[in-house]
């Protein structure tokens, strides 16, 4: 069989850091670097206060790095400010964690998703309509005429999910945008992240503290700790063949069929000060 040629990654960020407060300036990413290729889902794994959303925010020009290059599509993703492109920039989509960030509170849920499909169209693509979007989150669209106060917590980050889709990107940055769900949910509309994704050649960076899900849904795992990227590479690999012992422990961290899961002590030479006070989120979901 012939190797395949390597598609251009739709992101590519090398040497990414990030930093902050004035003189004293704390390092949040430290020379982080990685692709993700059309059609891929790229998951950043890392105990809490890694740098994970830092470098998502970093990566769509929210923050400004320190150092570093982040180009989308091969461009730089500093010119595409605010005011400058505005059609290029919808085709990078963020959803947050917290729906209430990406939401209008004043604009009912079809409104909110047909803005997403406006900015396809700005792109000359393809736009469905908002209850065709309702229905690939699992919503139904009898919710289209509600407002966001009018919905609970999950339903809200399903409808900031759907608007994100309806813009048809081709760059998707989640963090943690499936944490709001039950965990039957987590796992459904993480697939259909995935599917949307892979159906349209986008790229997805997904950020989770959920690796059972990560595991389902990403084709390669990054794993952030302390700012840096200390080991990545295909999904099945990374779960299979751990080589960073903090890779280790997080992977001996994931609850088992039975509910069971091992707390792992924290390996000698990689033991933060802050381990004894602070259990990382993704470590805690064992107990
Ligand atoms: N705007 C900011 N100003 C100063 N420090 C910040 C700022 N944002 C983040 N930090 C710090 O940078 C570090 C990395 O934060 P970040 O939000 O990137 O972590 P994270 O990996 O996303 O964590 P979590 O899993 O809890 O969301 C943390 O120590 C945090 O306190
Ligand atoms: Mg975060």
């Amino acid at each position: 069989m012939t190797e395949q040629q390597p598609k251009r990654p739709v992101l590519h960020v090398a040497d990414l850091v990030v930093e902050y407060g004035g003189r004293a300036a704390f390092r949040a990413v430290d020379g982080v670097s990685f692709d993700i290729a059309p059609g891929e889902v790229l998951a950043l794994v890392g105990e809490s206060g890694c740098g994970k959303s830092s470098t998502a925010r970093a990566v769509i020009g929210m923050e400004k790095p320190h150092s570093g290059t982040v180009l989308y599509r091969d461009r730089s993703v500093q010119p595409l400010g605010l005011r400058t492109r505005p059609s290029e920039l919808t085709a990078i989509q963020m959803v947050f964690q917290d729906p209430n960030s990406s939401l209008n509170p004043r604009i009912r849920v079809a409104q909110q998703i047909a803005a997403g499909s406006r900015a396809a169209r700005a792109r000359s693509l393809d736009t469905e309509a908002p209850s065709h979007w309702l229905n690939a989150v699992g919503l139904s669209p009898t919710l289209e005429r509600r407002y966001p106060y009018q919905l609970s917590g999950g339903q809200r980050q399903r409808v900031a999910i759907a608007r994100a889709l309806a813009a048809r990107p081709d760059l998707i940055v989640a963090d943690e945008p499936i944490s709001a769900l039950d965990a039957s949910a987590q796992a459904s509309v993480a697939a259909m992240m995935r599917e949307l994704c892979v159906a349209a050649d986008a790229a997805m960076l997904f950020i989770s503290h959920d690796l059972s899900v990560v595991r389902l849904m990403a084709d390669r795992v990054a794993v952030m700790y302390r700012g840096r990227i200390v080991e990545s590479g295909p999904t099945p690999l990374v779960w299979e063949q751990p080589v960073h012992p903090y890779t280790t422990s997080l992977l001996a961290a994931i609850p088992h069929p039975d509910g069971e899961g091992v707390l792992p002590a924290a390996p000698a030479s990689e033991a933060p000060a802050s381990w004894s006070s602070e259990i990382p989120e993704a470590l805690e979901r064992t107990r």
